[in-house]
């Protein structure tokens, strides 16, 4: 419906010598001053309706349909938003809260007030750097299986590196949040559960924009229904079996279940057990897998840097698989993916609910308004980062480092990603055993096209051919 009203997407991208410019969206070239045109192209691709004025470092405001949007482009200002006035813009859009709430209820990632404080330190337990050496080796074990199974394959076969990675990274917190006795199958159909999820839900929600300071309930239609039931289900067998003491000792769940043991009073219940688990489930994989899938398509492109990574890799690991424990010698390895999170972050939009009226620099706003912070924008802003289309990991290399509040690819503030320790070391770790063994090709030809949904992924998937690394040159 009103599809004549929406622009076809432009891309460019640029390949010369050593100088690669990845594949991203014009700039919005539409008539200004037509906000509805602009609601329905956000609709179709988020990231195709920044014009190049957006790219600059301030603050702004429009009105759709009489409801202000305020976009906060400054990393002064981010800082204003996310630390000093987190009480007032700690509330997640009323997009993202109708979009999960079937799925997730009060879990972390869209509860605010009193259960996001109670429940924000409880997962912050469970996810804490500390405890990321613990799951070192279900992610180098579960990388390493992904290697064997690469092996069976002919040289040259073609792969989705996109539905790899997924398939990667969901084994990896599924063996983490759920222990060891899941199963391949109920993984599987979680996994496709929550894939089929995010496909089935709207994003913009129209009914905040028409009056609704809350958004409208998403329709729950029969195969939405289907996709949380199922997810729901293995979620509470698996819940049932730990408090039964059937579980997996080490995972994500026992060790939730035994802090609501010890603490009563935080009156975790079945429902609350499960809306965690899911949270952790859900934003812990999809945001690693892409962040994969696009580190794979620069690499395959800037074989330059491949070559870096390669090198790095053989001088610190040799023939031997690399571990948690080489992350921290991996600088190579850990800047491609930090520049891969500036050029494609995962959560490309970062939206929040203003509780009471505000001032965010020079604009006033009003309560209910939305406030958007959007990396992909600001991590593209030439002032900040420069050649910013340009895909260079030595920024960050050495005592290379961007200006505080410029990169927020895990967003910032009390509401920062609390897995960001977990998903840069399981980024790093299994680009490193990966790329020990295989090079990637991007199928010849194929037009890479970013896609904001709620993650930013390669439209359609990315068609790669798979090439075994001969003994030479390691
Ligand atoms: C490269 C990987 C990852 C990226 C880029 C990422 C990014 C983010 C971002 C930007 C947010 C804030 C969203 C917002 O404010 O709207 C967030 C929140 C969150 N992330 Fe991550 N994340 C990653 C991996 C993980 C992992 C591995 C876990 C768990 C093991 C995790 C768990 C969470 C949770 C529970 C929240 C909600 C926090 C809250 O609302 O207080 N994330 N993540």
């Amino acid at each position: 419906m009103l599809g004549w009203l929406q622009r076809p997407v432009n891309i460019s991208e640029k390949l010369e010598g050593h100088d690669f410019e990845p594949a991203h969206a014009d700039y919005y070239d539409g008539k200004p001053n037509r906000p509805l045109n602009l609601l329905l192209q956000a609709r179709t691709d988020f990231l195709s309706v920044w014009r190049t004025g957006d790219f600059k470092e301030k603050v702004s405001s429009i009105r759709i349909l009489g409801r202000q949007i305020v976009l906060v482009n400054s990393p002064d200002l981010i800082r204003y938003v996310v630390v000093n006035r987190h009480d007032n813009f700690e509330r997640k859009s009323p997009q993202m809260r109708r979009a999960l709430e079937y799925l997730l209820g009060d879990g972390l990632f869209i509860s605010d007030g009193e259960t996001w404080k109670q429940r924000r330190s409880l997962v912050n337990d469970i996810v804490h750097r500390n405890r990321v050496p613990a799951f070192g080796p279900v992610m180098e074990k579960t990388a390493s299986e992904m290697v064997e199974r690469w092996n069976s394959m002919p040289d040259g076969a073609e792969i989705n590196v996109l539905h790899e990675m997924a398939g990667l990274t969901a084994e990896i917190i599924s063996r983490s949040v759920f222990g060891n006795q899941l199963g391949r199958e109920s993984a599987d159909a979680i996994t496709d559960s929550f894939s089929s999820y995010q496909s089935l839900i709207d994003s913009v929600n129209l009914g905040y924009f028409i009056g609704f300071d809350e958004g409208l309930p998403v329709l729950r239609t029969p195969s939405l229904k289907r996709s949380v039931k199922r997810i729901h289900d293995l979620i509470d067998k698996v819940v049932e079996d730990h408090l039964a003491g059937r579980g997996d000792h080490s995972s994500m769940v026992d060790l939730l279940i035994r802090r609501q043991q010890r603490n009563p009073e935080l009156n975790l219940d079945m429902v609350a057990l499960r809306n965690e688990a899911a949270t952790i489930f859900m934003a812990g994989h999809e945001t690693t897998a892409a962040t994969l899938t696009w580190a794979w398509y620069l690499l395959s492109q800037a074989t330059w840097v491949e070559k870096q990574v390669q090198d790095e890799i053989a001088r610190v690991c040799g023939d031997r698989v690399p571990t948690v424990d080489d992350v921290p010698k991996l600088d190579w390895c850990r800047a491609v993916i930090n520049e891969t999170l500036r050029l494609y972050p995962p959560v490309p939009i970062l939206a929040r609910q203003a509780k009471e009226k505000d001032r965010i620099g020079d604009i006033d706003v009003a309560p209910a308004s939305l406030v958007l912070i959007v990396p992909w924008l600001l991590h593209r802003t030439p002032s900040l980062f420069e050649q910013p289309h340009h895909f260079k990991p030595e920024r960050f290399l050495g005592d290379n480092r961007p200006k505080p509040y410029s990169f927020i690819p895990f967003a910032s503030g009390p509401r920062v990603c609390p897995g960001q320790h977990f998903g840069e070391t399981e980024a790093v770790i299994c680009l490193a055993i990966l790329a020990q063994k295989f090079s990637l090709r991007l199928r010849q030809g194929h037009k890479v096209e970013p896609h904001c949904r709620l993650t930013l992924r390669p439209k359609g998937g990315l068609p790669v051919t798979l090439h075994r690394r001969g003994a030479s040159s390691q």
